[in-house]
Order: structure tokens, then C-alpha cells, then sequence
């Protein structure tokens, strides 16, 4: 699995199912009522409905399927959660359990299903993540009159800038490399506290270390409010606790915690570079319009959508539809 694959199981492994692409809940309540009146209109006056999402995480696509089905009375004999993280396809299956819908791990740019399959093929900041040939893919996949709707990453929207913030604080912090500076102090303070070692050089590494952690405070408190500033300002506080209180822990225990922190943050760093290559820009999309086009039988409309009225652009809409 690459990198950025394994960043998305472990992401999937410890998150609790919410959406893994927005923070507010202002912008989570924009995209489930973007997705209730999309699915409601798709729904409208459709008798049985096959149903895939792609990259679909916690399947939250899924769900509002089910409810604008469930108000439409409109049957789903076919639910189908895609990912290429199993992890996520795990989760999304137990997401709607009463409508007990199908998983497959598999990669979007290569599904593994039938021509004409489904009705409704959707995605939300997920389908890019596969890359333009994805959208080409899942096209032979749509039954005639079917359609392939998607949310898609922005490229110069206010995820994509929330996204370069973090990663831009991460690979600070990765460049500073703390952890395997700490797990070095640590070892010397042992030897110095076992009555052992060298109390001057341990003092001058202490002084070095905290010189490092203070550079790496002040560019986190520059940094703009979020997720990887608030994990950066519990993991400078809580490395600083470890080490003034280390005699409170087993050596393997402490070195094992820093490991795990420094794995922590490479993942979340291969999450916010995956998001950021997936954004797609103006002339991505005229190649999807081209792509379209060229495949004859589909139509193509593009809209933007954002989570405040009048801000800005947070996502592509895309609805692709087979005659
Ligand atoms: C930002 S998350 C969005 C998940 C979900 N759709 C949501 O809105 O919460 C991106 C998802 O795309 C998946 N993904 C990334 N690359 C993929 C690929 N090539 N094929 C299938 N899934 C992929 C990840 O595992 C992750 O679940």
C-alpha cells in the first residue's frame, strides 16, 4: 500500500466515523443538505435504485441515499460502499445497517464492476483522490439514465488552503524532528539520573532541544487555528511533561509513545498531501468536460458550492449524465 493509502486506513482505523473532509459543523450541515436535495430530486419518480459510492470512507453519501430513498419510497436492491481503504469500507457497511449495503475494497481508478450496474454512481471528496482516469472509469459503470454525482476538492477553495497550513506546520515539525531528539535527551537524562553519564553535556542538549521546541512554539502560534496546530501544541506541552516527569516511566514506554507520535504525524502529513494533489483546478475540469464530450452519450454539469452564502468555493459539483 502507498504511503498515502496506509495514512487513509490508519485515518479510517481511529476515526469515529465522522466525515473526514470537513471540520465545522456548519460546513458538514452545507454538505448534508446539498446531498438531501440533490438525492431527492435524483430519486423522484425512479421505481428500484443501484446505488455505488466511491471512495466512500464512513459512506456518508450512502446514508442520505437511504433517507431521501426511505421519504421517497423508492427500493435500493443494490448498495454498494467502495474504498480502497478496507477500514473505511468496514465502517461504512455498519453505518446503515438496516439497509445493509455491500463493501469493496478497491481502487476508484480501476472498479471492479459490470457495464450498466449501477443507477447512481456518487462520491464526496473522494473519486478525485484516484485521479482523472476515475471519473473516465466509472462512466461504462452507469445504467442508460444514470448518473455519476460527485463533491469534489476544489483546488484553490478553502479546504486546499486549510490543508497546505497543516501540512506546511507538519513538515515543520518533521524538518525539526523533535521526537528523535527527545528519545536522545531521554537516554542521556537516564544515565545523568542512574547517578551516571555526563550532567554538562546533558544540560547543553536540553538547552539545544528547547531551543528547537521553542522555534517550532513560535511558528505554531503563527500558524492558523486547526486540527494540526491544536495536535502541535499538545505534543510540544505533553513532550515537555514526559520528559520532567520521565522517571514516572519505563523507558520503553516513553520511547515507544514518542515513536508513535512522530508515525502520528507523518500520516496525518501523507492525509493533507493526498488531499491537496487531489484538488482539481479549472483545467482539470475542461479536460472532464472534454472527456464527456468525447464519450458521446453523457452530459456534463459542473457547479461550485460553498458553506457560506455568498463565500467562497469549497467543492466541485459534478453530475454526469448517461441518455
Ligand atoms: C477525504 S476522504 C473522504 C471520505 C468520504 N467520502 C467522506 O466524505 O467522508 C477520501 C477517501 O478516499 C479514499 N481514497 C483515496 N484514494 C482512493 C483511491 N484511489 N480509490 C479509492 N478510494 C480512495 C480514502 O481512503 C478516503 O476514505
Amino acid at each position: 500500500m502507498s504511503g498515502e493509502g496506509a495514512a487513509w486506513a490508519a485515518y479510517w482505523t481511529g476515526a469515529s466515523g465522522d466525515d473526514a473532509a470537513v471540520r465545522s459543523p456548519e460546513s458538514a450541515a452545507r454538505l448534508d443538505g446539498y446531498w438531501a436535495e440533490t438525492l431527492a430530486g435524483f430519486v423522484q419518480g425512479r421505481s428500484n435504485l443501484d446505488h455505488l459510492e466511491l471512495a466512500c470512507g464512513s459512506g456518508a453519501v450512502t446514508r442520505a441515499l437511504v433517507a431521501a430513498a426511505g421519504a421517497a419510497e423508492v427500493e435500493l436492491p443494490r448498495l454498494v460502499c467502495s474504498d480502497y481503504a478496507l477500514t473505511a469500507v468496514s465502517q461504512a457497511v455498519k453505518t446503515v445497517p438496516d439497509a445493509c449495503p455491500a463493501g469493496a475494497v478497491a481502487d476508484a481508478a480501476r472498479p471492479p464492476f459490470r457495464p450498466e450496474s449501477f443507477d447512481l454512481v456518487t462520491s464526496q471528496f473522494g473519486i478525485e483522490y484516484a485521479g482523472l482516469t476515475a471519473f473516465t472509469a466509472a462512466l461504462p459503470m452507469l445504467k442508460p439514465g444514470g448518473a455519476l454525482i460527485a463533491l469534489v476538492h476544489i483546488a484553490d477553495g478553502p479546504i486546499a488552503a486549510e490543508c497546505r497550513a497543516n501540512l506546511d506546520l507538519l513538515e515543520a515539525a518533521h524538518e525539526a524532528d523533535l521526537v528523535a531528539g527527545m528519545v536522545r535527551l531521554l537516554r542521556m537524562a537516564r544515565k545523568v539520573d542512574g547517578g551516571g553519564g555526563n550532567a554538562s553535556a546533558l544540560a547543553r542538549q536540553e538547552a539545544a532541544l528547547s531551543n528547537d521546541i521553542n522555534a517550532l512554539r513560535q511558528k505554531v502560534l503563527a500558524a492558523p487555528q486547526g486540527p494540526a496546530r491544536d495536535l502541535m501544541q499538545r505534543l510540544i506541552q505533553d513532550m515537555v511533561t514526559l520528559y520532567q516527569r520521565r522517571q514516572a516511566y519505563a523507558p520503553q514506554d516513553a520511547d515507544g509513545w514518542l515513536q508513535h507520535q512522530a508515525a502520528e504525524l507523518d500520516t496525518y502529513a501523507a492525509r493533507m498531501r493526498s488531499m491537496l494533489d487531489a484538488a482539481l483546478g479549472e483545467g482539470e475540469i475542461e479536460v472532464l468536460r472534454e472527456a464527456a464530450a468525447q464519450a458521446g452519450e453523457f452530459t456534463l454539469e459542473v457547479g461550485r458550492l460553498a458553506f457560506e452564502e455568498g463565500g467562497p468555493a469549497c467543492a466541485w459539483t459534478i453530475e454526469i449524465g448517461r441518455a
